[in-house]
């Protein structure tokens, strides 16, 4: 998660959000009659549907009609194709893509509350999530503003022992603040900083085991880093041995690479051309938190497009453009999003760039947390499966080379580079609904999701004013013509019950856009009233005129 370049407004309660997203069916807690599991969430019938359209959406624009159309590097035309490859692959796959030796976290686990903690996460971590650090900082503003052995005393004495139970400073103030003490009139030009600070007040015999970082939950000085694997592992075949042992995908990509020479030789695919794979993926995280942002099974939708060395920066560049420009189209414009390139030292040694395209969730504020990674992975993925697996993975380009004396081209082999966006459709959802989700107390709705038509799951709502004088007989007519025309695209709802402010505030939560009433008018005139979820604007217009209308807010005629 990376800091802020500008000042956001307050964030949005997440509590708030995570109650909608309950009440109206888009996300429930998986198993939650058994109390849960951590890490793990299931998407109700808003949700579902809302999670199709994004991930449709994405086939559409990435894999159908690849870039909307717009031409790459050199005025060429973006050509994909899709695949769908096994979440469970042979072992082997995972061993060359690295993932079997690399994919583990540096942990360091707390003997005092058996609490883990990545290693390299340590200080982001105590900053957002430790109670007892952010009591401790509180205490010093309310009284000088500065750290004094004092206010160290005093909380150590009441608040810490609660908060922070086996923190050196809590359990022998007087040994920890002697040793602080010492460091400080040892250089009093270098007053510690607060890193320091919290090492000298994490550490009660600093001559036996020098500084010590203490656990963002209890205080008790974390262990030594030793990795944790992320991979889920099962057996498949009768027997539950090592020879057995097989892992659940961690990422769809993967699959693709395997699959490669698959795609090249079976279609009329010609480089430069993309490979799309969507689907879900399995990482036992150590920590899943924030909602569904870091779960244990999320769904992922990557494209590995493949091209010739000489043009892999430009349409690494392209990608990253388009990747942008589309997450703006479905509903995250503004000073939320931002395209994070990583810089030199953050890259593999493989990669020719990367970026993020990353959200500005309200649990990330003012930071943001990454959305989408789009990265230059050269010809690493395809390097290392045809070194393991002894198959050439090389294309055999027919219209490059030197040209021929009867015109043709000589031909080039080469093992293509790969520009990879790779997203993620679970935050995608969390980061939509974050951004839609609206409160204006003046509105019957107070609270409202601003959905992108596109995305929203209900695409449009019929309401009788009345039941009677053949209002009900008319909406049955016009939610089955809306029906008939976009049930390919969402739901369409008719709605008869309760005062009509209540129905309108019920379409609003649900983020449906427009609702359209039968009244008495509409028996003389039949003509409607469209009822705008935004602006809460009402306007009149034909009954023959409702589907064309939606229509054209949908993009579908
Ligand atoms: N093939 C490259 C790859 O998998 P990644 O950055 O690890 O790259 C891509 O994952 C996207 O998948 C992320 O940007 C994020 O949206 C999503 N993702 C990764 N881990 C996730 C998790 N634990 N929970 C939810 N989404 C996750």
């Amino acid at each position: 998660m990376s800091d802020a370049p500008s000042t956001p407004s307050s964030p949005k309660s997440m509590d708030a959000i995570m109650a909608l997203c309950k009440r109206r069916g888009f996300i429930y807690q998986a198993s939650e009659i058994y109390g849960g599991i951590n890490g793990f969430w299931d998407y109700g019938p808003l949700g579902a549907q809302m999670k199709k359209n994004l991930r449709d959406a994405w086939w559409q624009d990435m894999v159908m009609r690849p870039a909307w159309g717009r031409a790459g590097p050199g005025g060429q035309r973006v050509r994909c194709v899709p695949v769908e490859t096994c979440i469970i692959q042979n072992p082997k796959v995972w061993e060359a893509s690295g993932h079997l030796a690399g994919f583990a976290d540096p942990m360091r686990k707390c003997p005092g509350c058996g609490h883990f903690v990545r290693a390299d996460q340590y200080w982001e971590t105590m900053a957002q999530w430790s109670e007892w650090l952010n009591s401790m900082i509180q205490g010093f503003e309310t009284h000088t503003g500065k750290f004094d052995t004092e206010t160290l005393l005093r909380w150590a004495k009441t608040k810490g022992k609660r908060a922070a139970p086996n923190l050196a400073l809590v359990r022998n103030p007087e040994a920890t603040l002697v040793a602080l003490a010492t460091r400080i009139n040892g250089q009093p030009n270098v007053p510690p900083d607060l890193q320091e600070l919290v090492r000298y007040l994490g550490t009660e015999q600093i001559a036996q085991t020098g500084l010590q970082e203490p656990c963002p939950r209890c205080g008790a000085p974390l262990g030594q880093p030793a990795p944790f694997k992320l991979m889920f592992e099962t057996w498949s075949g009768i027997t539950q041995s090592d020879d057995n042992k097989v892992y659940l995908r961690p990422e769809t990509a993967q699959g693709v690479f395997v699959q490669f020479k698959n795609v090249a030789d079976t279609t009329r695919v010609k480089m430069p051309f993309g490979i799309g794979n969507t689907g879900k993926s399995f990482r036992n995280e150590v920590t899943p938190r924030n909602y569904t942002y870091r779960s244990r099974e999320f769904e992922q939708a990557e494209l590995e497009f493949f091209c010739h060395p000489s043009e892999s920066v430009e349409w690494y560049q392209f990608w990253r453009d388009f990747r942008m420009d589309w997450w703006k189209s479905i509903g995250l414009a503004g000073e939320n999003l931002i395209l994070r390139e990583h810089a030199k030292d953050e890259l593999s040694h493989y990669s020719q760039g990367t970026s993020d395209v990353e959200y500005r969730f309200p649990f990330t504020s003012p930071g943001f947390g990454e959305l989408e990674g789009i990265a230059h992975r050269g010809d690493y993925d395809l390097k290392q499966h045809q070194e393991h697996s002894k198959v050439k993975l090389e294309y055999n380009d027919t219209e490059r080379g030197e040209v021929l004396p009867n015109g043709g081209r000589r031909g080039e082999r080469y093992l293509p580079h790969c520009i990879e966006p790779a997203a993620g459709l679970d935050r995608g959802v969390l980061a939509l609904i974050c951004e839609a989700y609206t409160k204006d107390d003046t509105r019957a709705s107070p609270e409202f999701l601003k959905l992108h038509p596109r995305i929203a799951p209900i695409k449009a709502a019929v309401f009788p004013l009345m039941g009677k004088d053949g209002m009900p007989e008319v909406a049955e007519k016009l939610h089955t013509e809306l029906n008939d025309k976009f049930w390919r695209l969402g739901a369409i709802e008719l709605d008869e019950k309760q005062n009509i402010g209540k129905r309108y505030a019920r379409m609003d939560e649900a983020g449906c856009p427009f609702c359209f009433t039968i009244d008495q008018d509409t028996l003389k005139d039949q003509t409607v009233t469209m009822r705008d979820r935004d602006t809460g604007g009402q306007q009149r217009m034909g009954l023959d005129k409702v589907a064309g209308f939606v229509g054209e807010r949908l993009g579908s005629g």
